[in-house]
């Protein structure tokens, strides 16, 4: 789920954690503390960015034709959200893919340490995850956005691979240590990754082409980004980022960067900084400098601004964060408990065990969204609260009730629980709707309840440094 609602975390649990001398902040960035009782299982340091309130936007394809989303895409969506689809320590430590990917984009604060040279990155063959996958360096890249994926083949930033279905079949089982995943499931993750569309953008046309209100200086910048470089004549940057082609060729280029890398798309960009693919550059006035100076562009300091302000707007798209978090978790709850409407006829017992613990997680993660009494940081509500956090409860019993059902082979019995979790789920929202006031998606309430956490990490920890 969006991680959004993850933030899980409980001033007694962490303060139980801080006693036992389990957590502290040796932090190489102030920022990072764990804010989950389980990441205390990561090297300390270690930052998820579980406690950030503006989310990305997910959007998908299906959808947006005005569709629905089908089940292979809500299962692979679900899929996408399962820790016991990961293995080892990432499953332990409660990650699943969209730790990283975030609602389908990048998750740009992710910080693993040990893993990350730079908030955003992480060494996909390092041995922390999977002992079998380590290459013996530091070698950590950026966590792509999954935006209009299915343009974008071949697929990780050396290119490495054609599929996408293998791809992911490889993060699961050698990256991350997982069991050997379903062909079921795989299908299901790769039809949601198809899914998640690019933000729409305006100020292109079709084509690839500016709209017709682009600025002078993004014309003057979409010439220069079509020209034919001085030295090479074959070469400009639409040869490689093609605009008709969701600005990508399909192919790996040394661009002075170090190797091998595939060229990668330039839509939505703006939102995926830092770049190249060690994130080297923290925005597109380094880039254009990297390319002046690796082909002798001798562009001037007007082109080169031009060339950003064309990037810009090439990169730009519409409403690329959402704030309203109990909504986009109401509604990713939905879909990911709408995979049950499938399973439970189809007498699915794995999938339905999926969608029990992966929503079931989701729902406690919620919970504590709504702080209990006992946190002092939130006042007022006490009633609203502990009412949201009792139906949240509720919900998750009657889910385990639909796993206990399937899991006994009684599938009449998983059905007509499930019905009763449907009636249950209808009620939820109001309900949680009333202590949104007192809870952590309120702004000033999630601000006050991080400061006092803050504090008191750095009050315990004061005697370890
Ligand atoms: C700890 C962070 C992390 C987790 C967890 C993670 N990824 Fe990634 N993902 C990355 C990084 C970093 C890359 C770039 C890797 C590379 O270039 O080799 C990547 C690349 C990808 C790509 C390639 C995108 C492209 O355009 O080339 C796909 C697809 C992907 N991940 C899917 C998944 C799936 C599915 C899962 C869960 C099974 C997952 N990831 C879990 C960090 C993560
Ligand atoms: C020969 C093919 C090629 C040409 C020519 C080229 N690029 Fe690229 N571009 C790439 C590759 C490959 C990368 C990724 C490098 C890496 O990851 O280390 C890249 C990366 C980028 C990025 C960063 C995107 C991201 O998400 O990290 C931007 C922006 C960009 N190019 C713009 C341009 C501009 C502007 C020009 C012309 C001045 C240009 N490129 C010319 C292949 C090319």
């Amino acid at each position: 789920m969006s991680l959004s609602l993850s933030l899980s975390r409980r001033l007694p649990a962490i303060a139980a954690a801080l006693a036992a001398g389990l957590l502290w902040l040796a932090a190489p960035q102030a920022a990072a503390f764990p804010v989950r009782g389980d990441q205390t299982l990561l090297p300390q340091g270690s930052d998820l960015n579980e406690e950030a309130l503006d989310q990305p936007r997910e959007l998908f394809h299906s959808e947006a034709l005005g569709g629905r989303k089908s089940y292979l895409v809500n299962l692979g969506d679900l899929a996408f959200s399962a820790p016991t689809l990961l293995g080892g320590l990432a499953r332990r430590a409660g990650m699943s893919c969209s730790t990283c990917h975030r609602n389908g984009v990048s998750n740009p604060k992710l910080y693993i340490s040990g893993l990350s040279s730079r908030p955003g990155n992480f060494d996909t063959t390092g041995a922390l995850f999977n002992p079998a996958a380590d290459n013996g360096v530091l070698d950590p890249v950026t966590i792509p956005s999954l935006r209009g994926a299915r343009y974008l083949a071949p697929y990780g930033h050396d290119g490495r691979m054609a599929s996408l279905r293998d791809f992911v079949h490889n993060v699961i089982v050698n990256e991350f240590a997982g069991p050997e995943p379903s062909p079921a499931i795989l299908d299901a993750m790769v039809a949601y990754i198809q899914d998640v569309d690019f933000l729409p953008n305006p100020r292109l046309a079709t084509g690839g082409r500016l709209a017709p209100a682009a600025s002078a200086a993004e014309r003057r910048g979409e010439a220069l980004f079509v020209k034919p470089f001085p030295h090479d004549p074959a070469l400009s940057c639409a040869a490689c980022h093609v605009p008709s082609a969701a600005f990508v060729d399909h192919r790996q280029h040394d661009v002075g960067s170090g190797g091998l890398f595939k060229t990668p798309t330039l839509l939505n960009a703006d939102f995926n900084a830092p770049y190249f693919h060690d994130g080297r550059y923290g925005d597109y006035g380094k880039v254009v400098a990297h390319f002046d100076r690796f082909y002798a562009l001798g562009l001037s300091a007007e082109d080169r601004r031009d060339l950003v302000a064309y990037l810009d707007a090439v990169g730009d798209g519409q409403q690329p964060y959402i704030r309203d978090g109990l909504a986009a978790d109401l509604k990713e709850i939905a879909d990911f408990s709408s995979v049950l409407d499938t399973a439970i006829p189809a007498h699915d017992a794995p999938i339905i065990t999926l969608a029990v613990e992966t929503v079931g997680g989701e729902l406690r993660d919620m919970t504590e969204n709504f702080p209990d009494r006992k946190d002092t940081t939130v006042d007022g509500g006490v009633e609203e609260r502990g009412l949201a956090r009792a139906a949240l409860k509720e919900l998750v019993l009657g889910l385990r009730r639909v796993e206990m059902a399937a899991a006994a082979r009684d599938f009449d019995a998983a059905a007509a629980a499930y019905r009763d979790y449907g009636e249950r789920a209808a009620g939820l929202p109001a309900v949680l709707r009333r202590a949104e006031p007192w809870s952590l998606y309120n702004v000033a309430v999630h601000d006050a309840h991080y400061a006092a956490l803050r504090r008191m990490l750095q009050a315990a920890t004061k005697p370890l440094r």
